[in-house]
């Protein structure tokens, strides 16, 4: 088989480059290590920025989006028992986030790629890219009927996540790393339940930080800050709604329980791999970078690089030029940076510390700052929207 552009990995990266560039009339074939099913119903982010609105409108696959997305202007900052409002739209001229769940993007882009005649090839295994030095790079792998196969392509993205074979590709040697870890991680559950809020809330507080997001008027999401290495077998479900209560407690205010028809724990970290590419391999999304969840990037950020590499192929299939593919990496990894700082600064303002009381002490200064000054709130608010591509 032959294409332009192999893409390896259909999630959100994948699926809207696959889209972006069927717009432009460049072919491309994407293969998925899961089954549909899984890659639809998987339960991950909800936060879209306005850029990633902006593009999937332009792109003519918001449509379901503009009907189902709850449009958000505001968050709440909660501490010491208080809500304090970030009132984003106003203070950003009038962006805005949407709730709406990232297996929800997931379907509109499969169902475009199905739409175009084009859907992703899913239950593909032992993938492995070759010859990304020359000019005529493929792809090797299994189908689900156990055959091998063989994609001859000019381009291969890299689009598999962070646990992905396409990073590994470009090889240790060439790669630098930047991480970090955190002595924490994130209890989320999805219950069953009208959300007790209008706005999202950040709640920092002594037992830890906790979240409260939703999904749609009758679906609420909501996470704990636990120990990373906790098993979610010391949460049954009373612990959590009880720990719950405790961490968003506010005179006047109540958190309505409800069935909780998910939970899990997951880590967090930060990390950058540079550069997101080697020859004709271009990394894009969670295969070169993570954010921690408190800033609701992560999707974000793997949109901002897929549009990034879609305008340069486009015009290095429009008059050959590289221009933009040579600077792919170097882009995006400016932006990848912004986005890695605000997520450590929404991640250190609103976690419970293991330092001392020192940390404790600017954290309560940063908050109490940030919900009194218009300058700091705006800092926070015009990177929360997502600043202009
Ligand atoms: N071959 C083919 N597909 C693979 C392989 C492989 N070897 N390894 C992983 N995949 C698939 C995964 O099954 C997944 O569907 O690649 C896809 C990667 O998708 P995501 O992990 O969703 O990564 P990305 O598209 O970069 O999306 C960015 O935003 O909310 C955040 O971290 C969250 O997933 C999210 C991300
Ligand atoms: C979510 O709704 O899953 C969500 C919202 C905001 C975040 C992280 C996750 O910062």
């Amino acid at each position: 088989m032959r294409t332009q552009v192999g893409i390896v990995g259909a999630g959100p990266a994948g699926l809207v480059l696959a889209h972006l560039l069927h717009l432009q009339g460049i072919e491309s074939v994407v293969l998925e290590a899961r089954d549909r099913e899984y890659v639809q119903q998987r339960v991950r982010a909800g936060v879209l920025e306005q850029n990633t609105v902006d593009l999937l409108r332009e792109a003519g696959v918001a449509e379901r989006l503009d009907r189902e997305g709850i449009v958000h202007h505001g968050i709440e900052l909660r501490f010491d028992g208080e809500g304090h409002r970030i009132a984003m739209s106003d203070l950003t001229g009038g962006r805005a986030i949407w709730i709406y769940g990232q297996q929800e993007v997931v379907k509109d882009l499969i169902a475009a790629r199905e739409a175009a005649g084009d859907p992703p090839v899913f239950e593909v295994s032992d993938v492995q890219v070759h010859d990304v030095d020359g000019d005529a790079p493929f792809i090797t792998y299994r189908t689900v009927d156990g055959e091998d196969a063989r994609l001859d392509c000019d381009v291969i993205a890299g689009c598999d996540g962070f646990h992905g074979i396409c990073r590994p590709a470009v090889g240790a040697d060439r790669l630098q790393i930047a991480e970090r870890e955190y002595p924490f991680g994130w209890l989320g559950i999805l219950a069953d339940v009208a959300p007790s809020t209008d706005e999202l809330i950040y709640a920092y507080h002594d037992r830890g930080f906790a979240m409260h997001s939703l999904r749609s008027p009758t679906l609420s999401r909501l996470y704990l800050q636990v120990d990373p290495d906790d098993d979610i077998a010391n949460w049954p479900d009373d612990r959590i709604w009880e720990e719950l209560h405790l961490r968003f407690e506010a005179p006047g205010w109540s958190l309505t329980e409800g069935p909780i028809i998910e939970k899990g724990i997951t880590p967090m970290r930060s990390f950058v791999a540079a550069p997101m590419r080697r020859g004709k391999l271009f990394l894009a999304g969670d295969a070169a970078h993570i954010v921690p969840p408190t800033g609701a990037k992560g999707l974000n950020l793997a949109v901002n690089d897929v549009r990034v590499l879609a305008e340069a192929l486009t015009a290095f299939y429009a008059n050959g030029s590289t221009t933009g593919l040579d600077e792919y990496s170097d882009t995006c990894l400016q932006r990848v940076w912004r986005v890695q700082d605000f997520s450590t600064y929404m991640t250190t303002l609103l976690h419970r510390l293991d330092g001392d009381d020192f940390d404790a002490g600017l954290q309560r200064a940063r908050l109490r700052y940030v919900t009194t000054s218009e300058a700091a709130a705006r800092s926070l608010a015009e990177n929360y929207v997502g600043l202009p591509t």
